[in-house]
């Protein structure tokens, strides 16, 4: 299609620019978004079926247990938009329950993931209108024109996806939410709540290596794309938990002085410097209700699972 030839540059150029940007910067960092290509995306679903993973086992708890109660705050005539839908297995827990009319409005990055996820939902829940957005929510999003009409407009957030953005950052998404969704909306988010530190740690080192294999698929996907010539041998991954932040911090560490291209460009890299390639903040139930607070949102309704491991949290914007 014509459309998507001429736009294809422009993505890449972005790709190759963010990418050049972070390994320029100091100290190094790289845009997690770009781990979902393809490779990514498959890696990421193994990530959350890792016993030592715990977020999505606790999420999917929750959400089995409240399911019912959630749908409860959401109502009929809503339109249900889900930013980083990825593979849309926790909604299928929703929508069981969600009076109808309804319409689901999945957005990811990753565009075939996409599609197949909302042909599955559409084929399963034959009476919701679905509508799959294929963008980067971390920019502007414009949602599609829907046959149903809509009263409430609710976004869903689940997988702790908002602790991979810092609090500045993560308060700017939640106003845009704010904003999307408007005088009477909502949002049903899950974010990951402070724990042990070898718990954490764990669960972004876990002894398959699957997550160290996912970190490294960022290489890879830049020696594909861009002509990089990482050697994925030399550089190794840790996730360390820091304190002070509430946050673990995913990195690519540089195992030898080495020198890397990147299509003409060269980056240096010495022994032990890191590429930082993810943050996941993790938070206290009440610090992240005035994190809501200050995009807006009051408290409906905060949900945790057995181990008070994770939070499902339901807010809303007065009328
Ligand atoms: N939102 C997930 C989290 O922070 C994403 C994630 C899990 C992740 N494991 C990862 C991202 C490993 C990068 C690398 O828990």
């Amino acid at each position: 299609m014509p459309a998507q030839l001429t736009s294809e540059p422009t993505v890449q150029d972005q790709f190759r620019r963010d990418v050049l940007d972070g390994l320029r910067a100091k100290p190094k960092h790289l845009p997690s978004k770009y781990f979902y290509d393809r490779q990514g995306s498959v890696l990421f679903d193994r990530i959350c079926e890792l016993p030592e993973y715990y977020p999505t086992r606790a999420e999917l708890a929750i959400m089995r247990q409240h399911a019912e109660e959630m749908a409860h705050c959401i109502g009929s005539h809503g339109m249900i938009i889900e930013l980083g839908s990825g593979s849309s297995i926790k909604i299928g827990l929703l929508l069981r329950h969600v009076p109808r009319p309804t319409c689901y409005v999945p957005i990811d990055i990753s565009g075939e993931h996409l599609q197949e996820a909302a042909d599955r939902i559409a084929r399963k829940f034959t009476d919701v209108e679905v509508c799959p957005l294929h963008a980067d929510f971390s920019g502007e999003i414009k949602l599609p024109e829907v046959v149903t009409s809509v009263e409430r407009r609710v976004v869903y957030f689940p997988g702790s996806t908002i602790g991979n953005f810092r609090p500045a950052a993560a308060r700017d998404l939640l106003t845009r939410i704010a904003t999307m969704v408007g005088p009477g909306g909502g949002l049903l988010i899950g974010f990951d709540l402070v724990k042990r530190r070898d718990i954490l740690e764990r669960a972004y080192d876990d002894a398959q290596q699957v997550t160290a294999a996912f970190n490294k698929n960022l290489l890879r996907r830049i020696n594909r794309e861009l002509d990089g010539d990482f050697r994925l041998a030399e550089f190794s991954h840790r996730a360390i938990y820091n304190a002070t932040h509430d946050r673990i911090e995913m990195h690519l560490v540089s195992d030898s002085n080495q020198t890397v291209s990147i299509g003409d460009a060269q980056v240096g890299f010495s022994s032990g410097e890191s590429i930082c390639t993810e943050l996941s903040h993790k938070y206290r139930i009440e610090s992240f209700n005035q994190l809501a607070a200050q995009a807006g949102f009051s408290v409906g309704r905060v949900w945790t699972d057995s181990d008070n491991h994770f939070a499902v949290a339901y807010y809303s914007i007065e009328e």
